[in-house]
């Protein structure tokens, strides 16, 4: 998964044209995108929506309301019969929060004839302060979570923040802290990392900028909220053949020499670290179809 586009659950339109926007996954979203009054359409429409979709076209994966909601249980019993993908947890607050969600799912597996643990969970694990302190909790806590992302307008908002963002449009050191906690929790977990949102969805060049800083620091895929973001973000994770060639001739290079720890290759020296993210560049070049 490079691009996860968001689209509220309630609008047939924008789901349709999700669908054919080439992202690698949808984020048919019951929270924060759907007014109180619309949460029921919502549910029924995703549902209707996973169970044309079956297991073609992107990935789907239904953004829940958070657990002290109130909403989560008509939210899971809503959609769990068209067997979602995933579960996009929001406002999670650590490992028990993903084992709590995993019971759920759990029930709802079992009553929907559905493979037990087939539904994964991908989790915003910085959105509220307490979130922030229990990201330690998270590696291990769950089988199904496959990744994990961070939010920065919930965040402001918890502590009152005017901004998150400087005059230049970088973030400010709050969010900068919370984006790096998230990369290193989801990198402990061995799941993947997901950048959060670019909101300013007419910038390409702040998109593009944003995109390249992120994966210059690990993240593997960015979340969009506009189709029109989604072109950009596959571009910038998919793994160029420069990148996949290098990691190829890192990889070969220790299989043909197991018993060497270190090696120099075009001027750099490779060692253990290296040869770990060379096969992770290529895990994700396959999955691109690529490699
Ligand atoms: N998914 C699918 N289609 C979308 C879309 C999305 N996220 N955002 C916009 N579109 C569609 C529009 O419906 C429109 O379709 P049309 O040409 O057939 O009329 C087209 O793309 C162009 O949209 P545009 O006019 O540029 O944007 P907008 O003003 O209609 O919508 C937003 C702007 C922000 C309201 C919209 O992009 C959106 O709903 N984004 C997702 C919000 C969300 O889910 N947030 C929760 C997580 S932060
Ligand atoms: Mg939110």
């Amino acid at each position: 998964m490079r691009s996860l586009l968001f689209i509220p659950g309630d609008d047939a339109k924008k789901i349709a044209k999700g669908l054919a926007s080439g992202a690698d996954a949808l984020i048919l979203d019951l929270e924060d995108s759907v007014a109180a009054s619309r949460k029921a359409e919502a549910r029924r429409l995703v549902c209707e929506t996973l169970k044309a979709q079956g297991a073609s076209g992107p990935r789907l994966i239904v953004r829940v309301n958070a657990l002290k909601s109130g909403e989560i249980t008509a939210d899971l019993d809503g959609v769990m019969p068209g067997g979602p993908a995933s579960i996009m947890l929001p406002k999670c607050e650590g490992g028990a929060d993903l084992q709590h969600l995993g019971a759920l799912l759990a029930v709802r597996e079992a009553e929907n004839n559905l493979p037990d643990g087939q539904t994964r969970i991908i989790a915003i694990a910085t959105e509220t302060p307490l979130a922030l302190f229990r990201l330690g909790s998270i590696p291990g806590a769950s089988q199904r979570l496959e990744a994990l992302t961070w939010g920065a307008e919930d965040l402001a908002g918890a502590i009152g923040a005017e901004a998150n963002r400087d005059a230049s449009g970088a973030y400010t050191d709050p969010f900068r802290y919370a984006r790096s906690l998230a990369l290193f929790a989801a990198t402990a977990s061995e799941v993947a990392p997901v950048d959060t949102v670019y909101t300013d969805f007419r910038n390409e060049a702040g998109l593009r900028a944003e995109c390249l800083a992120a994966r210059r620091d690990g993240f593997t895929a960015k979340m969009a909220i506009h189709p029109a973001q989604v072109a950009v973000i596959n571009e910038v994770f998919t793994p160029d053949a420069k990148a996949i060639a290098h990691a190829q001739k890192i990889i070969d290079f220790f299989a043909a020499n197991p018993d060497s720890g270190v090696v120099g290759i075009d001027g750099q020296m490779i060692d253990k670290p290296h040869l770990v993210q060379a096969e992770r560049l290529l895990a994700r070049a396959k999955a691109a179809g690529l490699a």
